[in-house]
């Protein structure tokens, strides 16, 4: 049984020992595939694997081909877009998420973006503070939530809107729910993106909504640039001049974002959101003991496919 870690962007090494001890623990044999650079090397390493452990690594229906003694895939983290499910479900593939395990290490990212954003990318000249800034937060999960917690911290005042959250949690971890997407963005000075990317979802924060957003207004988004319409927001940013958009994911128009919004744009130059030890092995660790305990029992709790 052979369980391989194929991360281009690798987990602390303190992970990688956590998962290898849960997976030779169990009796199973562990590989390790880091910091590839090409997808050949990722189709040579799926092979013989019968369980694999993934970040935002792409698993398409090639990937999923050429690995044929798959039985289970288990993206540590959150966001499960880089899958193909559908292919996954056709060649009989458990797909997982390790939902929860990272979202204190983004939303701790959302604060250290904010902060460099008030405070005008630490250039020297006066900024503004958080404290009694309006917060939404776009999607109350595992990520918003932990937001709300830091934000309470820093004396913000909350509102988060979720289509699939009721208004009584949010409302009873001090936050403001709100009915609409719109109203979200015309209330807060500050909003912070956690939706998934989906069908639904992809470019549906345009200009039409940011526009909506008060003056001064800033965008944080340590999600998924597909939700962004990239394209109208640097537009948008061109002729509204007092807002900013600090991203952990490189857009595709990066370099017209870096010419036409110098000092309120910026962006990681690769997600780090969940780039910490501690994401790195509660994710890891958990994706390693969901798959064993998948294989030894038939546990599919965190499936995310039909
Ligand atoms: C997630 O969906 O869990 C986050 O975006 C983290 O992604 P990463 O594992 O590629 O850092």
């Amino acid at each position: 049984m052979k369980v391989l870690i194929a991360t281009d962007k690798p987990f602390a090494k303190v992970a990688v020992d956590g998962i290898r001890e849960e997976v030779e623990t169990a009796g199973f044999e562990l590989a390790l595939l880091e910091k590839y650079t090409e997808k050949q090397q990722l189709l040579d390493a799926v092979v013989d694997a019968e369980a694999i452990i993934i970040r935002s690594d792409i698993i398409d229906a090639e990937v999923i081909a050429a690995a044929k003694n798959l039985k289970i895939v288990v993206r540590a983290g959150a966001g499960y877009d880089n899958v193909d499910l559908e292919a996954a479900t056709a060649a009989g593939v458990c797909v997982m998420n390790t939902p929860g395990q990272n979202s204190n290490a983004v939303a701790e990212l959302v604060f250290g973006l904010l902060v460099f954003a008030v405070r005008n990318f630490y250039n020297g000249s006066s900024g503004i503070e958080l404290k009694d800034k309006k917060l939404g937060i776009h999607a109350y999960g595992n990520v918003g939530r932990n937001v709300a917690r830091i934000a309470k911290g820093f004396g913000m005042k909350l509102y988060a809107y979720d289509a699939f959250c009721s208004d009584e949690l949010i409302q009873s971890e001090g936050v403001t729910p709100v009915s609409s997407v719109e109203k979200l963005y015309e209330t807060c000075d500050v909003v912070s993106v956690h939706i998934p990317a989906t069908s639904e979802t992809k470019k549906s924060i345009n200009a039409a909504l940011v526009n909506r957003m008060p003056k001064g207004a800033i965008i944080v988004n340590t999600a998924r640039k597909e939700v962004i319409n990239e394209a109208e927001l640097v537009q948008l940013m061109e002729t509204r001049t007092d807002i900013k958009y600090m991203t952990d994911i490189l857009p595709d128009n990066h370099a017209e974002m870096t010419e036409k919004c110098a000092g309120r744009y910026f962006s990681t130059p690769k997600k780090m959101g969940a780039q910490t030890a501690e994401a790195n092995i509660n994710a890891g660790i958990a994706a390693a003991s969901q798959i064993v305990d998948f294989i030894n029992n038939g546990n599919q709790r965190f499936r995310v496919n039909k």
